[in-house]
């Protein structure tokens, strides 16, 4: 998330969702509705139940009862990362007051009536603040949507005017939260180092000070869940993500698995882990950022909080040695700073793994 100049990109009229389904709950604009191709199959969950994302224990890490279960567990984590770019982590350590606690503020910004949420506008061309990202155009197509976003690490991408004031203890709140996600982030990237035969510093070492951002998104039911999408089909420019769905949550994230969009069931207590192309491209390919989406629901609001792990800016980025082999596994990617990939990752729509290009090797 980084920075970008405030321009003057022309985005038309942004409709709140949040005011729009009070207003007029019928009625979907048509900035909202979406191509048929583009709502792609809506899979039942009942129907699918077999194709579950991996589930990855931590306290089977962190504190196995034999050596082989900790290996067990390090081969699910790998097999995730491979396979799925997903899983959902459980026994994370996390005390539930501060999972609580977020969601707890998270609910209350977004019930707040819209003039005090306008007090900490996300501009266009920037990333940060209230409102929609990732639109540059009047005549893009909207996300049914509310986005709330901040950057948290370091303290010099924060913007501290966007820090509300209201409702009160936000940001204490966030600040114990990210400091909890940030250490979690930390071991997922151990494990997953020695899920790949790596030194167990060696992302840690790589990342210097890691960039740290949240983002919490406000789903509001919608009357045709068939015809709009919560948010576009993306993969993640961080290195890994964590997502957080609020309590007793409908489903709403599918992700894209043999070309078939799959429901994520949420789990109690877990958080949902997700691979960004950064680690894609550091595994040269191994591990994968995989494509998702968010739908709606017709009766239920959604609620998720989200944080993107990063590099620090100025790391350079580059397939690892150990992971690239000329003869059998050429590289597939440039090396390239952090900080550009940010930055072209935010000043582009939300398209697929589109962003991705940017650093792919085509041959
Ligand atoms: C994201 C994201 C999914 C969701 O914010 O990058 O993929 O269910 N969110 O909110
Ligand atoms: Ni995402």
């Amino acid at each position: 998330m980084a920075p970008l100049p405030i321009s003057s990109i022309r985005v038309g009229k942004i409709d709140d969702v949040q005011e729009l389904i009070k207003t007029k709950p019928n009625k979907v604009p048509e900035r909202f509705i979406r191509e048929a191709n583009e709502r792609g199959v809506l899979v039942s969950h009942k129907t699918h139940l077999h194709h579950h994302i991996p589930v990855v224990d931590l306290s089977k890490l962190s504190k196995p009862h034999t050596h082989d279960d900790f290996l067990f567990e390090i081969l699910k984590l790998s097999q995730a990362c491979e396979d799925w770019g997903f899983f959902q982590v459980i026994n994370h350590g996390i005390e539930g007051g501060v999972v609580e606690g977020i969601e707890k503020v998270a609910k209350e910004f977004f019930e707040m009536p819209l003039v005090e949420k306008k007090k900490y506008p996300m501009e266009p061309g920037t990333v940060q603040g209230y409102g929609q990202a990732f639109i540059f155009s009047e005549d893009q197509k909207l996300d049914w949507c509310n986005m709330f976003a901040l950057g948290v690490h370091p303290p010099s991408i924060r913007n501290p005017k966007l820090w509300p004031s209201k409702p009160a203890r936000f940001s204490e709140n966030l600040e114990g939260y990210s400091k909890e996600i940030r250490k979690l982030c930390k071991r997922l990237l151990k494990y997953i180092a020695i899920s790949l035969d790596l030194k167990e510093e060696k992302f840690e070492e790589m990342f210097g000070e890691a960039v740290q951002a949240v983002r919490m998104n406000y789903y509001p039911p919608c009357s045709r869940p068939d015809l709009v999408l919560g948010l576009s089909p993306h993969s993640d420019g961080s290195a890994l993500t964590v997502l957080q769905q609020s309590k007793n949550s409908c489903v709403g994230l599918q992700i894209l698995k043999d070309n078939t969009w799959v429901p994520v069931l949420p789990l109690p207590n877990a958080l949902v882990i997700n691979i960004g192309d950064t680690i894609e491209v550091l595994t040269n390919g191994k591990y994968k950022s995989v494509e998702h989406r968010a739908v709606t629901n017709r009766e239920r609001e959604r609620l998720t909080i989200v944080t993107f792990y990063a590099p620090n800016y100025e790391v350079k980025i580059e397939p690892m040695g150990e992971l690239v082999d000329d003869e059998t596994n050429p590289c597939k990617y440039r090396s390239y700073n952090h900080g550009d990939y940010s930055y072209h990752y935010v000043s582009n729509k939300l398209q697929g793994k589109k962003s991705l290009d940017f650093a792919k090797i085509l041959n």
